[in-house]
């Protein structure tokens, strides 16, 4: 469920009307529903009463300040994955005891960052990795609480590139090194070990893989406990999936996710860390664009947008599909026609929709895609010299601007010509 519905055939974001937000900040831009937000976080620790959880939101799904310090306030922690992210969770307010900090690649500076600060737990992801951060904080006079990712080789029945728990995928050690690494790990002196996790991919629909994986995940666990190894957290990852298109059947509820998770590991006496992103965030967002030409096309029309791929890549990368509302609701019986919902940047892939029969759209019109609050702003680019689109949050009736429209100058604030090349222009 989610705050963006028609009001007087006009769309709104909780109490208030998107074109009231495009008059005030232009377009493009995302817009994000504190309710909806809200609400999303509640039905997800809903899901999990009675267990020993803490919920750290996937900063990379959102990492906006704004949302960051929202779901924080509600008592979300936060799952980062750079040193960037780590600093913007703390930038939000996130305690360092509650981030948690995963990822193949964490640079001898980020994990330096990373212990400084105190941050809650690493989820360690190879042995080179396990050494670094040894040494790291041996160094600093620290301990590195660590979890070690495995990878248990489920495959979570999702599109190829967001499919993260197989043999085959980068993330995570071998399900079959694990015993060993965790043996090394507990003989080190700047390491305490303190649990296992997994996470086996993203915009997942089916319950099955969760619950192999977290069933394999409650046997490591004690296998560790028999070998002496105290496993206190088991860190579950993200990756519950949301629905896309309003006709599809439903994806699994989190209510039922919460009942995979308290069968699986609910018994272990561990604290739980779950990661998710999409399901607070996906639906608790929309990226409001407008039309700029409707051009007839010789087997169906073209409707150019404003909004392009450098804003939403997902349709471009993942084939992935954003439902289309009109801000102006159409009439029920408004004649349908055959249309692509494209962008302006100068790639065939630069496409929203493919073959939509929808409702006729004219020049300025309104439209927006749905499902947009996550791994939208933040996938962002400004490829084709398009500075980025503002961010704005809506709360009841008012709304804020969470992140500016930049200049387009500032593009190329951070540029310089070589010394060598002459000040003035040639020519
Ligand atoms: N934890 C880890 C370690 C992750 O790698 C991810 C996502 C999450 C948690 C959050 O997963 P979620 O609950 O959001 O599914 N850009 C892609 C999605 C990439 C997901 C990467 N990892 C997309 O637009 O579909």
């Amino acid at each position: 469920m989610h705050h963006f519905q028609y009001r007087d055939g006009v769309l709104h974001a909780e109490d208030v009307s998107i074109p009231s937000i495009a008059e005030a900040v232009g377009t493009p831009f995302y817009c994000y529903s504190t309710a909806t937000l809200t609400r999303h976080y509640r039905v997800f620790t809903d899901a999990l009463e009675g267990l020993d959880t803490l919920v750290c939101f996937s900063a990379k799904a959102n990492g906006n300040l704004a949302v960051l310090r929202l779901l924080g306030d509600l008592g979300a922690g936060c799952d980062v994955v750079s040193g960037g992210e780590l600093k913007r969770a703390l930038a939000a307010g996130i305690r360092a005891e509650k981030i948690v900090f995963s990822g193949v690649g964490k640079t001898t500076e980020e994990l330096t960052l990373a212990l400084e600060n105190g941050v809650g737990q690493i989820n360690v992801e190879s042995e080179p990795e396990l050494n670094r951060l040894n040494g790291i904080a041996t160094e600093l006079g620290k301990t590195a609480p660590i979890a070690l990712r495995v990878n248990p080789d489920v495959d979570a029945a999702t599109h190829d590139k967001i499919s993260t728990g197989r043999k085959e995928d980068k993330f995570g050690v071998a399900w079959d090194d694990a015993p060993r690494l965790y043996a090394t790990a507990e003989s080190m002196p700047g390491i305490e070990v303190r649990g296992v996790a997994v996470h086996i991919g993203s915009q997942i629909t089916d319950l099955a893989p969760f619950e192999t994986a977290f069933t394999k995940v409650a046997g490591l666990v004690g296998d560790l406990r028999e070998t002496g190894i105290d496993i206190r957290t088991v860190d579950l990852g993200g990756g519950l999936g949301v629905p896309y298109k309003r006709d599809n059947a439903a994806p699994p509820s989190p209510a039922e996710y919460g009942d995979v998770v308290r069968r699986t590991v609910g018994d272990l006496g561990c604290k739980i860390l779950l990661e998710p992103g999409r399901v607070i965030a996906a639906n608790a967002g929309v990226l409001v664009t407008k039309v700029i030409y409707v051009k007839p096309g010789e087997t169906k029309e073209f409707v150019i947008v404003d909004a392009a791929m450098n804003d939403l890549i997902r349709p471009a990368m993942y084939d992935a599909h954003h439902d289309v509302l009109p801000v102006s609701e159409p009439d029920a019986g408004a004649p349908k026609k055959k249309m692509d919902i494209v962008g302006p940047v100068c790639e065939t892939g630069d496409r929203f929709t493919r073959d939509a029969i929808m409702c006729a759209l004219n020049e300025e019109d309104l439209i927006a895609f749905s499902t947009a609050g996550a791994y939208g702003a933040v996938m962002a680019s400004t490829y084709n010299a398009r500075p980025l689109v503002p961010e704005v949050m809506v709360n009841g009736e008012s709304f804020a601007v969470i992140r500016k429209r930049p200049a387009v100058e500032d593009l190329w604030a951070l540029e310089s010509l070589p010394d060598w090349m002459a000040d003035d222009t040639q020519g």
